[in-house]
């Protein structure tokens, strides 16, 4: 008699294996599947993962009781790098991810929206090979008012030396990203990432502790009806992308949807298709958004699921950058959509 035969013959309930199963896939182990084996890369690169989901619970747990604390809510008085006015909560999230990635042996180097220059931790420097790209807090206007956050990260392998600290290897197009993803912070705490094989998405179960696998291979759908853009800035946009908003007034079926974190928009079109557009203004032909650890690591996963991410004039993975806190124009999501403007752009109509 089987081992299941002799439990069923006992009246022993089996728990469904699908069900525990599920519950088992948690974020390092399914990086481990994606590489098909325990290399010392997907040794390496399961660790990183799991470090980068720590960081986001420790996010997650300070935004969830922020309203019960002192000193988690508001400005520190400070102006970042960017020339835009730090929030309480974009150091603490930047400082968490330098913490976890201390004495990891993984990393070695960390660059972020909130730190001038790249943050090496020296003792990881002999064996650690990886560089952490990221944006701490993204969407830090909604920090407040107890709305969706985000965190961006992309992952990169050091190229060189790197002896004048100069971090210029970072300046490479985005096509030599290893692995990226965003965290979410909103009813629940997900996690999506890629390694390049798909897109695959995690939620955190707080009664674990663990990012436990959602969704695996995600597909953006090849059009979708939201649009996703700050409308306040139509008169400093050039005509073409004001041509292409009007275009979207005048037809049926359109939503406008934007939250004013673009991680939770770019999410929303990952999901059920559409656009998310932050062009330059006449002023600021670059836009706001940052390449590096926005524009490019978000582009990865939207190519990654199906979909397009372009600037209006090339694509965003083959940008090269000058420096490291380089801004982009950004038209991402669904690739008909992304067509859609481009059009616009090129051809006027
Ligand atoms: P961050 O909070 O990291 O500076 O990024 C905010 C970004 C993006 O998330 C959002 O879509 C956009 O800036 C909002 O900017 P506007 O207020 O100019 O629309
Ligand atoms: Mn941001
Ligand atoms: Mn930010």
């Amino acid at each position: 008699m089987t081992k299941a035969a002799e439990h069923e013959d006992k009246g022993i309930q089996h728990i469904t294996d699908k069900g525990l199963d599920r519950d088992c896939t948690t974020l390092s182990r399914h990086v481990l599947q994606q590489f098909q084996g325990f290399s010392a890369q997907a040794q390496d690169l399961s660790a990183l993962m799991n470090r980068i989901g720590l960081a986001g619970k420790l996010v997650a747990r300070r935004l969830s009781r922020a309203g019960l604390m002192e000193g988690v809510l508001g400005f520190t008085g400070e102006v970042n790098v960017q020339g835009e006015s730090v929030k309480k909560m974009d150091v603490y999230a930047n400082d968490v991810f330098i913490s976890v990635f201390k004495q990891s042996g993984l990393v070695c180097r960390l660059a972020s929206e909130e730190m001038d220059e790249p943050y090496y931790i020296p003792e990881n420097c002999p064996i650690g090979r990886y560089t952490l790209l990221y944006d701490p807090i993204d969407g830090s206007s909604n920090t407040d008012t107890n709305l969706s956050l985000g965190s961006i990260f992309a992952i990169r392998q050091q190229v060189g030396e790197d002896s004048d600290g100069q971090a210029k290897d970072l300046l490479a197009p985005g096509n030599n990203q290893i692995g990226a993803g965003y965290i979410l912070y909103g009813p629940s705490t997900m996690l999506v990432y890629t390694m390049g094989k798909g897109v695959h998405s995690f939620t955190l179960d707080p009664s674990l502790g663990e990012f436990i696998l959602t969704e695996e291979n995600i597909k953006i759908p090849d059009r979708g009806s939201v649009y996703s853009v700050n409308e306040g800035n139509f008169w400093q946009w050039e005509e073409s992308i004001r041509e292409y908003i009007r275009y979207v007034h005048r037809t049926e079926g359109y939503s406008a949807r934007y939250s004013g974190a673009m991680v939770s928009d770019i999410h929303r079109i990952l999901v059920q298709g559409g656009v998310f557009l932050y062009p330059g203004t006449v002023q600021k032909p670059e836009g706001k958004l940052r390449l590096l650890y926005e524009s490019a690591p978000l582009a990865y996963i939207i190519e990654q699921a199906g979909g397009r991410a372009t600037t209006g004039e090339m694509r965003i993975l083959d940008v090269v950058a000058e420096k490291l806190h380089q801004r982009t124009p950004l038209i991402i999501g669904s690739k008909e959509n992304v067509a859609k403007v481009e059009s616009f752009i090129q051809n006027g109509h």
